[in-house]
């Protein structure tokens, strides 16, 4: 007999079509889609075609036309400003329908980009949720990026309107966001008619005649908007994402299909009730942000955490124990670095006995590769289920997971379980053959993708196709490697690109070796991801100078490390650098960067046959133990 889990799964993967419909229910529209599933374009798919809704509608006015107006919609608990503010969806939905009213007044319509740039405040949140309801796209860019990279993002998205706030709050720094901003548009060949600035009291910005306006002001002038009807397939937002190299992706996301994945991602994943609360400690800069900070729990109907900190210094490593018992928290959702972080600070568990957490049910992990310490550290402590699972920017949602609220299957620390409904996952070679259990191989999805997960790129749906759909006609390219063991658990091993997580952070070691390669003194460089025990991985770079450089080594490192901080932004975590004299290479010139990256990591690696230089390898060694890396690993 089938187990519930796979009669469901069985049943999505047979009949997407049916699936679907049926999940599309708990949707709100305005009129209802034609067609649920539009293949006329493949590989371009299309979900509930002719259907027009709107997605704060359905997270806001919906749960207070069915009497939930005075539940608790969103907690913001700021530890580095001492502020703990709740507000109700009436609340909420009064200050987005003024602030979508506002934008209204800046002249911003249906399809017009809105750029924000925001620290871990309610604005965001309803900065995003109006764009939503008047048919705008946002693109939310985290604040961890540098002033260039937001220049990229704003160049690519053109937007009319950012944005953002005086000020971010870093434990105890504050980081002037408003500084980074005006660099920003100074650098972007595109320039926004009309800044929104939210001023902070603990840095206040000064705004520039004729282009910013104040939060406050605008809020108070502004007159609250109803919702527009939009159609499925109009983009709700964008979302960078890093590729290979410097320019970002620019991940599409529309309003029916990501509405409806959603909604059902929230149940049948996370097992979440209307009511309960539910906390994704992230930022709403990144994925986990937007789909289970913001519009997942709102479109379920939970109350949501705004949190303003960190797991460990806001102020101690009990600080996530306190928000799940102060707020009475069912479910946290965070990346495993949060709990290294804890159980590094923390490795009895002793901070948990100042709190009862009697209400608290699962903590989820993802964002990179879950080690079995950490998970089995978090279980022992906390005494619930820690779940694992696994998914993209790309997709919005689990790839794979153990869908709680369908069936809880049994738990191997390291595997993220099995494909959630909707997603076919194939291990295949390098021709394209299916792999059998326990080989490692690329991993891929059969298109069509479910609904939720990216449309395109933006603009470009030529790049799309190049990057994720060219490799494997039929099946969309993961981009990471493992795989599937006899019972059917996938397993996420590593990438297969130049893309790292660092601290659940995705970044692109092309992106940092294109920025390192504009420092006059380098000839050319090498960066790459080596296994970190706190931040899971760092990035390490290696330098080769050019010809005749005679300038003190130290200072060239130091000005390579300041580079990257100034171009891509401290979120990159680039402080590792060694000068060598020169790079481990094949005979067709291709740098040894994975020769490089297992050896750093202590991992078994083969010296290619057609390495040119063999001697640099022992070079890399030499630097890698200067880095602090011991001997014995090598
Ligand atoms: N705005 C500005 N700067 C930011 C920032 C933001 N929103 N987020 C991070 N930074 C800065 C940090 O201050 C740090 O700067 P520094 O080099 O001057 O110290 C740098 O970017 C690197 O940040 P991070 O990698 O986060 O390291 P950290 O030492 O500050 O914190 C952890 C370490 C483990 C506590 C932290 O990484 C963490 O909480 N991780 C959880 C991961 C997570 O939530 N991921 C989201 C995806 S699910
Ligand atoms: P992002 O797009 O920033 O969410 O990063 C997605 C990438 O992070 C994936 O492609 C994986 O490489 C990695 N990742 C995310 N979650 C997991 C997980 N649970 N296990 C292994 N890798 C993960």
């Amino acid at each position: 007999m089938m187990s519930k889990y796979e009669e469901i799964y069985r049943y999505s993967i047979d009949n997407p079509a049916g699936f679907w419909a049926e999940a599309a229910e708990d949707i709100h529209w305005f009129k209802k889609w034609d067609k649920v599933l539009d293949d006329s374009k493949k590989p371009l798919y299309r979900w509930f075609v002719g259907g027009e809704l709107n997605t704060c509608y359905n997270a806001l006015d919906r749960h207070i036309e069915a009497g939930r107006g005075d539940q608790t919609a969103l907690i913001y608990d700021s530890p580095v400003t001492g502020v703990v503010r709740a507000l109700s969806y009436k609340d909420l939905l009064d200050q987005v329908a003024r602030f979508a009213g506002a934008m209204i007044g800046q002249g911003i319509t249906k399809g017009d980009r809105v750029v924000i740039y925001m620290p871990m405040v309610p604005e965001a949140v309803v900065a995003m949720l109006a764009c939503a309801r008047i048919g705008a796209i946002h693109s939310v860019v985290f604040g961890g990026f540098a002033a260039r990279e937001l220049a990229s993002r704003i160049d690519d998205a053109k937007p009319k309107l950012i944005v953002s706030a005086s000020c971010g709050i870093e434990g105890k720094r504050i980081i002037d966001y408003k500084a980074l901003l005006d660099e920003a548009i100074e650098i972007s060949t595109v320039k926004p008619a009309r800044c929104i600035i939210l001023q902070r009291p603990q840095a206040e910005a000064v705004l520039r005649p004729g282009r910013d306006l104040d939060w406050q002001e605008v809020m108070a002038e502004a007159k609250p908007i109803d919702c527009v009807p939009v159609a499925a397939t109009d983009p709700l937002y964008i979302l960078y994402t890093s590729g290979t190299t410097g320019r970002p992706r620019g991940v599409v996301r529309d309003n029916g299909g990501h509405a409806v994945a959603l909604k059902w991602s929230i149940k049948n994943v996370y097992g979440m009730q209307p009511g309960e609360v539910w906390w994704a400690a992230s930022d709403v800069g990144w994925v986990v942000g937007h789909s289970y900070i913001v519009y997942a729990p709102l479109l379920n109907g939970n109350t949501t955490i705004v949190y303003e900190g960190k797991p460990v210094g806001t102020p101690d490593p009990g600080a996530f124990w306190r928000v799940i018992s102060q707020h009475k928290v069912r479910a946290l959702f965070t990346a495993p670095t949060a709990i290294r972080a804890i159980k590094r600070e923390d490795p009895q568990g002793r901070y948990l006995d100042r709190y009862s957490i009697s209400d608290f049910r699962t903590l989820f992990l993802a964002g990179e590769r879950c080690d079995p310490n950490t998970l089995n550290w978090a279980q022992d402590i906390l005494k619930v289920p820690v779940i694992d699972n696994w998914w993209q920017t790309e997709t919005g949602w689990p790839i794979v997971a153990n869908c709680l609220g369908i069936e809880k299957l049994p738990i191997k620390a390291g595997s993220p379980t099995k494909p959630v409904p909707g997603y076919d996952v194939q291990i295949f070679d390098e021709q394209g053959r299916v792999k059998a259990a326990g080989e490692f191989g690329n991993i891929v999805i059969k298109l069509p993708l479910p609904p939720g997960c990216l449309m395109t790129l933006w603009n470009n749906d030529e790049y799309y196709q190049k990057f994720y759909l060219d490799r494997y006609p039929g099946y969309y390219l993961t981009g990471d490697a493992g795989y599937k063991d006899e019972d059917g658990y996938l397993w996420i091993m590593s990438r297969i690109d130049d893309v790292i997580n660092t601290a659940g952070h995705r970044l692109s070691t092309g992106a940092m070796e294109e920025v390192i390669s504009s420092h006059p003194d380098v000839a050319e460089c090498a960066v790459v991801g080596v296994a970190d025990e706190l931040k899971g991985e760092l990035s390490v770079g290696f330098v080769v100078l050019k010809a005749g450089v005679k300038r003190p080594h130290e200072q060239i490192v130091a000005e390579v490390i300041q580079l990257v901080r100034d171009q891509i932004g401290p979120v990159a975590a680039f402080k590792k650098v060694a000068v060598v004299k020169r790079l481990p290479k094949t005979r067709s010139g291709k740098i040894l960067r994975s020769t490089i990256r297992k050896m750093a990591d202590g991992a078994e690696y083969e010296v290619p046959p057609t390495i040119d230089n063999p001697d640099a390898l022992d070079e890399v060694k030499e630097a890698l133990c200067k880095l602090g890396y011991p001997k014995s690993r090598f």
